[in-house]
């Protein structure tokens, strides 16, 4: 019989090198959430293709999110992990919702100003993009869709073109709703600002340890000297320890950085140790997986197959809401 649990949805866009604000912003949570909800995963490579231009790295990072995600533990049997561009009722989706989309929606999304404003080079797949995102998110007829705060405004979105479409040609789509875990919102880099790509402050999430060590001790910290006592909390050092150790760890630490006589690269080393201790099996289990790309692709083949028997029928419901009979 069927569950009645909720459904969830997720996607990730294949950019770039998966960071630690990556894992702890979204990876972490969405998985969370598969104690709840029946979740539907998937990798954003057509979201990808609006500044990737480089085909083999687009492939490698597709891969590369596949076995992080399965390296984190997901179940493919119990919930539905997919590669975008496999299911093709994403793009046909898209073009329906396109008709039915103003362009003032669209003019309003946040990425798209941000990216007027940098001067970048602006197509129509990035001015686009939160269309497609509605497609992915509304044939799956999803309830929620977790995704970090810069993401709750496509959501909004999306909801927005399902309540058009509706408004025109019938209860077609179900509205989802963003959640956003409020207390992981903004994982900061090395320099201080958001942990981000464009910023190149980002601490690879399953790097090496000899990068991860290297990375750390590169974090910004004021120039207090050694015999002098220091604030944990406040610092940067303080504000990634949270995250990884526990409450008590951190008021150890705290204790004996306020004595003074402690400098911040021992802090670092500690900071180093919670990290390297709660990344060390997953990065294990990530780099077999990454190493068998044959069972990586039956993956990908069982998760399509899983999608498509979501996606399918509620494609056939929209063809036929707008008179393709
Ligand atoms: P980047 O800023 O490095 O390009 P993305 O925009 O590709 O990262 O982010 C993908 C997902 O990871 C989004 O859901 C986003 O909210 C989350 N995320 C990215 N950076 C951070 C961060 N520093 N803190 C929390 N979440 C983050
Ligand atoms: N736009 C999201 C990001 O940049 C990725 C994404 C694509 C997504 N489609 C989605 C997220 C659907 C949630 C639901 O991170």
């Amino acid at each position: 019989m069927t569950t009645h649990k909720k459904r969830s949805l997720t996607g990730l866009r294949a950019t770039g090198n998966l960071h630690l604000g990556n894992y702890l912003g979204a990876m972490k949570p969405a998985l969370e959430l598969s104690k709840t909800y029946d979740c539907v995963y998937f990798i954003a490579d057509l979201h990808a293709l609006t500044s990737n231009r480089t085909p083999e790295l687009l492939t490698k990072q597709t891969f590369d999110h596949l076995a992080t995600w399965l390296a984190l533990g997901l179940d493919t049997d119990k919930h539905i992990l997919f590669r975008q561009s496999d299911v093709r009722e994403h793009t046909e989706c898209m073009w329906f919702l396109s008709c039915v989309t103003n362009l003032g929606l669209l003019e309003k999304s946040h990425a798209f100003k941000d990216a007027l404003a940098q001067g970048a080079d602006v197509n129509h797949g990035l001015f686009a993009y939160p269309v497609l995102m509605a497609a992915d998110i509304l044939l799956y007829n999803a309830d929620v869709v977790p995704v970090g705060k810069d993401q709750k405004q496509h959501v909004e979105i999306a909801r927005d073109i399902a309540g058009a479409f509706n408004a025109i040609y019938g209860d077609v789509f179900k509205l989802p709703e963003p959640v956003i875990q409020e207390e992981v919102m903004i994982i900061p880099g090395l320099d201080g600002r958001k942990m981000s790509k464009s910023y190149g402050n980002e601490i690879a999430f399953l790097c090496e340890e000899k990068e991860l060590r290297k990375k750390l001790m590169s974090l910004k910290t004021d120039s207090t000297g050694l015999e002098e006592p220091k604030a944990l909390k406040g610092s940067l050092v303080g504000d990634l320890f949270t995250l990884f150790g526990t409450p008590s760890q951190f008021a150890d630490l705290e204790g004996r950085l306020a004595k003074g006589g402690m400098g911040w690269g021992h802090a670092k080393e500690e900071l180093f140790n919670v990290i390297n201790e709660h990344v060390r099996e997953i990065r294990e289990r990530y780099v077999e997986l990454r190493a068998d790309e044959p069972f990586l692709r039956a993956t990908l083949a069982k998760g399509a197959e899983k999608a498509r028997a979501i996606a399918g029928p509620t494609i056939e419901r929209v063809r036929h809401a707008v008179g393709i009979r």
